[in-house]
């Protein structure tokens, strides 16, 4: 017989430790997986109320990463990857571009054809020869003339693979407006606008790929990985989950290996929550370790299945297995509050997945609803009944003609507005934690391991208490 005690983030707290650092002086980039890091530990769930690409550009601009949800049709699924790639375009890899004989009246009607405000000018060995721009335009009355007696020649390039230092000095020093890149022998390999450097930089702090593209990751499952995974690697995406509420399964194991074997693109295995089915994930190849039997808000896999473990011991001894090949560990559900990422990763997590408290957020997918004076959103477990008719059964291992036994519940969460500052309280509540326990990066916090099991009177006591709340605070409520 087998009994054992697990825990689950309220039954914990961080005990404090000395510090020497200042919260917001903390490091909190990350690795989600191998080949992948974060500027922040926060991933959005893989969830029709949650995660399309409204949330994935949002939360990748802010640091961290989306994960699209799979009841998308493969198409759908795969075109909103790449439009989270194209958000942020760095380097244009394929520009409109024109020959040396293209006309002037050719010039104007390509530019409002396609939308643009310059091109590269490329002659018959496709070497870049000049740059045509609006400016160059400005004064030119005569539509006949030939590109090649308005153009700017020899533009100012940059070669290889610039970085955005680079790039932004070439653009500051030579007051250009776009900037082509070519390789060692002057043929085009892309554009950079000054606008997209623009955008790089209201966002430093941007989960980017080596191009300077958003980061995104795709959900797949055993039964349509291989339908998705070509749709999805035309589409550029950076990573994929195998999206199941079993992870610790053949199928699952197999499906990562014949991903791993056909395809070069980074994957996440789960979820699991004990340590023999973290192995598995790992021997079968997987990047990361996603882990979580029943800690959503919305599920209710633990009451019809009664099943689970309870999160913090579950991301407690997952992690413990997978440090030992240097594989991440992703705490998938449970989150109510700051508090708790900090908890996860203090457990040894790498990441956390969010569901609930990103449903209510203005760029998640889910309904408005309007009751009682008060907006909410809808928020839906993938194991409900709505889930399930719309195409999410297989998650659950309910066919498609099967009477559906549901595993989450439908609701609503009230509207909170933009990601943007919810992230900054929820981020905010982390640091303060490293602060508190003297740890400067996720690594540190990760080895801190010093807890405390407290009390049904430590919990009371952690929380408000003895007073009515008069004026809300952006990190605390009741729920
Ligand atoms: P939170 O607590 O952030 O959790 O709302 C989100 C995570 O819950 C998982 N999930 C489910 N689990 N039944 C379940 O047992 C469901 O219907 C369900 N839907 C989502 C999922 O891992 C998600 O990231």
């Amino acid at each position: 017989m087998q009994f054992e005690e697990a825990l689950s983030y309220d039954d914990v707290l961080l005990l404090p430790g000395y510090s020497d650092i200042l919260p917001r002086d903390c490091d909190i980039t990350t690795v989600l997986c191998t080949g992948i890091t974060l500027n922040i530990p926060v991933v959005s769930s893989a969830m029709d109320t949650v995660t399309e690409e409204k949330m994935a550009i949002a939360i990748a601009l802010e640091g961290g990463a989306g994960v699209i949800h799979r009841s998308l049709s493969p198409e759908d699924q795969a075109q909103q990857v790449a439009n989270v790639k194209r958000f942020l375009n760095w380097i244009i890899a394929s520009p409109v571009t024109v020959g040396e004989d293209a006309s002037i009246s050719d010039i104007k009607i390509m530019m409002e054809r396609f939308n643009v405000s310059g091109m590269p000018v490329l002659n018959k060995d496709e070497k870049l020869t000049g740059i045509i721009t609006s400016r160059d335009l400005r004064f030119c009355r005569d539509d006949t003339l030939k590109v090649t007696e308005v153009m700017t020649r020899n533009p100012t390039v940059v070669q290889g693979e610039p970085t955005t230092a680079e790039a932004r000095e070439k653009f500051n020093n030579h007051r250009i407006e776009k900037l082509p890149v070519v390789d060692g022998e002057g043929r085009l390999k892309g554009l950079i606008t000054v606008k997209d450097m623009e955008k790089h930089d209201l966002f430093p702090r941007a989960a980017t790929d080596k191009s300077g593209r958003l980061i995104v990751g795709a959900a797949i499952s055993p039964q349509d990985y291989s339908v998705r995974m070509p749709l999805l690697k035309n589409a550029m995406v950076d990573f994929v989950v195998v999206d199941t509420a079993h992870g610790d399964t053949k199928n699952v194991m197999d499906t990562i290996t014949e991903i791993k074997k056909q395809y070069n693109i980074p994957i996440i295995g789960g979820n699991v929550a004990r340590k023999d089915g973290t192995r598995r994930l790992i021997d079968a190849g997987a990047d990361a370790v996603k882990v979580g039997i029943g800690p959503g808000s919305i599920c209710t896999t633990r009451i019809v299945a009664g099943i689970g473990v309870p999160q913090f011991s579950a991301v407690w001894d997952c992690s413990e297995e997978a440090a030992k090949n240097g594989i991440p560990v992703i705490a998938d559900g449970g989150i109510k509050y700051s508090g708790d990422l900090a908890k996860a990763v203090g457990a040894g997590a790498s990441s956390v997945m969010i569901g609930n408290l990103f449903a209510g957020l203005k760029e998640a997918p889910g309904k408005e609803i309007l009751f009682d004076g008060r907006i909410y959103k809808e928020y839906r477990g993938m194991g409900s009944i709505g889930a399930i008719n719309d195409g999410a059964g297989d998650r659950y291992q309910i066919g498609k003609d099967e009477k559906p036994v549901p595993e989450g519940i439908e609701g609503r969460v009230p509207y909170k507005g933009e990601l943007k500052s919810f992230l900054f309280q929820l981020i905010s509540g982390l640091r303060k934690g490293m602060g508190y326990c003297g740890c400067k990066n996720l690594e540190e916090l990760k080895q801190y391991r010093n807890f405390a099991k407290i009390t049904a009177a430590g919990w009371r006591e952690s929380h408000a208490h003895d007073i009515t709340i008069t004026q809300e605070a952006p990190n605390y409520s009741r729920i």
